[in-house]
């Protein structure tokens, strides 16, 4: 357990004061995300950062509340937009999103039924129990949110690697453009 604390964020670098572990994903991190295998693997040239996650000391633990900011770089690989792996909690346990800055989307499947949240900085968006869940960066600029998750959630990416996430999310001439789901080819 941890003292009641204030943690600051730096709106500049989304770090977090005092700060936990800091995560960060290149693209060499996310082999069989995006569905142009070809698009990726010459991105790997430059191998740029795609996502932050900065958390608080807040532990994983049973009744805690964790705190995490997660920064999604802007870009596209075969069209597809910069995004987080997605994964579902091992438990029943739901999830809050707040927007911070820039432009995104919240992704959620359940096995069945794809669901898409709009976020802009001040959105809130809800994460039922049972319900995997997935950031995307569609803007120009970096996509920031923090995320508040009970510390049993547990983070299971094998469930969104075998079921995937129901839709994909590509630049579209008038915005994003929600593609029905495909395992990488190639
Ligand atoms: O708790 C969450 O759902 C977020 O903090 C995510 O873990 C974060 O956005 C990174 O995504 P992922 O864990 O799917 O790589
Ligand atoms: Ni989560």
């Amino acid at each position: 357990p941890v003292p009641p604390m204030h943690v600051g964020f730096d709106d500049r670098s989304g770090g977090m004061s005092p700060s936990g572990p800091v995560l960060v994903r290149r693209m060499s991190d996310l082999r069989g995300l995006y569905a142009d295998q070809a698009a990726w693997t010459a991105a790997l040239e430059s191998d740029d950062v795609v996502y932050e996650v900065a958390s608080s000391p807040v532990p994983e633990l049973e009744g805690e509340l964790p705190q995490s900011i997660t920064t999604i770089l802007p870009g596209r690989v075969g069209g597809e937009f910069h995004m987080t792996k997605g994964h579902m909690h091992t438990r029943p346990r739901g999830e809050i999103y707040l927007g911070l800055s820039g432009l995104g989307g919240l992704l959620l499947f359940d096995g069945e039924r794809p669901q898409w949240i709009e976020m802009r900085p001040g959105s809130i968006g809800y994460i039922p129990p049972h319900w995997a869940h997935r950031s995307v960066n569609v803007g120009d600029e970096p996509y920031r949110f923090l995320a508040v998750y009970p510390g049993d959630s547990g983070h299971d990416y094998g469930w969104v690697a075998e079921h995937g996430m129901g839709h994909r999310v590509f630049h579209g001439s008038g915005g994003p453009e929600l593609r029905p789901f495909t395992f990488p080819a190639g």
